[in-house]
């Protein structure tokens, strides 16, 4: 049974205290008491992602997690409904995994830039330059771009995966940074399409062991620097950093630890420090806080994620109300989708 309006708003003050202000608090108090009525009606299920903003993640989301996390429960749930509370290639992935499920996503402007830094010809166009070579892509890619991937991987399996692969060369895509922070942790030298592969050889690389990447970046972590950590361990310098593996290898190098959005909150949660700096998208930090009020989490929110910043309450009630936004995937290209995201989840 969902909880009266009385009990989402004194459940939301007591969480969220500090977070949202006051004087919103009683309007989405009132979105979410009507979205998780709404939900129980219509047997749905909401999944969020660590993104998303408070008062979403904290009143009406029923699982939260990372990439990975969310993958697994889309494909589990026996629901009728999954409102997919993140980006479109994530709504995408539920409907890959369960597609007898209606998959809705409350906005239609949730994309991601990574995912959109890369076509379905590209991936072709790759395998045609390097023949054999099998293709890992990141979760954060569409649909048509898993179909011609060999196998999926997300920010917290990437170094698992790529570990158990037979073959020493991976064409890694489509991000930059987590391509060049993974193949520093699997003995690889990065290349891309246009590398000149002489002089890569004369500068000392072992083109045995080799990723080749592509240039896609996300719009958000690429924007964290050295100079962002240098500044804060000046004023704080017992501060604990985490980085997000899509930031700059400079700066996952420069961190104390990086790991996935997931794996950030689980070390928030396990790791005693006096305070933590978090390099990722602002809000995963107020989700922290409320679950953690006895952490001190700092963040840098001059670089938000506009995508996952499209998923509001407001929408998520619509969505639920009108069945909207529906997510429709061709038979024969969700079943090719499906194979690299199953190889992933049996190996990770
Ligand atoms: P996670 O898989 O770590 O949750 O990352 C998803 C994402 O989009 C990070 O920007
Ligand atoms: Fe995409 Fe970056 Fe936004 Fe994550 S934070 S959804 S990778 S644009």
């Amino acid at each position: 049974m969902s909880l009266s309006l009385d009990a989402t708003y004194a459940l939301m003050k007591e969480k969220l205290q500090g977070l949202v202000p006051e004087f919103e608090l009683e309007h989405k108090a009132e979105l979410a008491y009507e979205i998780n009525k709404l939900k129980e009606e219509r047997n749905a299920i909401i999944l969020g992602h660590n993104y998303m903003e408070p008062a979403l993640f904290h009143a009406v989301a029923d699982i939260t997690g990372d990439s990975l996390e969310l993958c697994r429960k889309a494909a589990a749930t026996d629901k009728d409904i999954i409102v997919f509370c993140g980006v479109e290639f994530m709504a995408e992935t539920a409907k890959i995994l369960n597609p007898t499920r209606k998959v809705l996503i409350p906005s239609k402007k949730a994309g991601c830039s990574l995912a959109q830094s890369i076509t379905a010809a590209d991936v072709r166009q790759l395998r045609e330059q390097f023949p054999g070579v099998p293709v890992v892509t990141y979760i954060n890619s569409y649909a048509d771009v898993k179909a011609e991937t060999d196998i999926c991987c997300t920010s917290g399996n990437a170094v698992k995966i790529v570990n158990q692969l037979e073959s020493d060369q991976v064409i890694f895509i489509p991000d930059e940074f987590l391509a060049k922070n993974v193949a520093k942790q699997t003995g690889k030298t990065i290349i891309f399409p246009e590398t000149d592969l002489n002089k890569a050889m004369q500068s000392g690389g072992d083109l045995k062991k080799v990723f080749i990447g592509w240039h896609g970046r996300c719009e958000v972590h690429e924007l964290f620097t050295v100079e962002d950590i240098a500044q804060v361990r000046e004023q704080y310098p017992d501060v604990v950093v985490l980085a997000h593996p899509e930031c700059p290898p400079d700066v996952v190098d420069a961190a104390d630890y990086s790991g996935s959005t997931s794996a950030m909150i689980k070390y928030v949660q396990e790791v005693k420090a006096s305070r933590y700096l978090l390099l990722t998208e602002c809000a995963m930090a107020d989700n922290i806080i409320a679950a953690n009020r006895d952490k001190e989490v700092l963040r840098l929110c001059s670089h938000r994620c506009p995508h996952m910043a499209q998923i509001t309450l407001e929408d998520t009630l619509a969505s639920l109300q009108n069945l909207q936004y529906e997510i429709h995937l061709e038979e024969d290209l969700r079943l090719r989708a499906k194979r690299s995201i199953d190889r992933m989840l049996e190996m990770s």
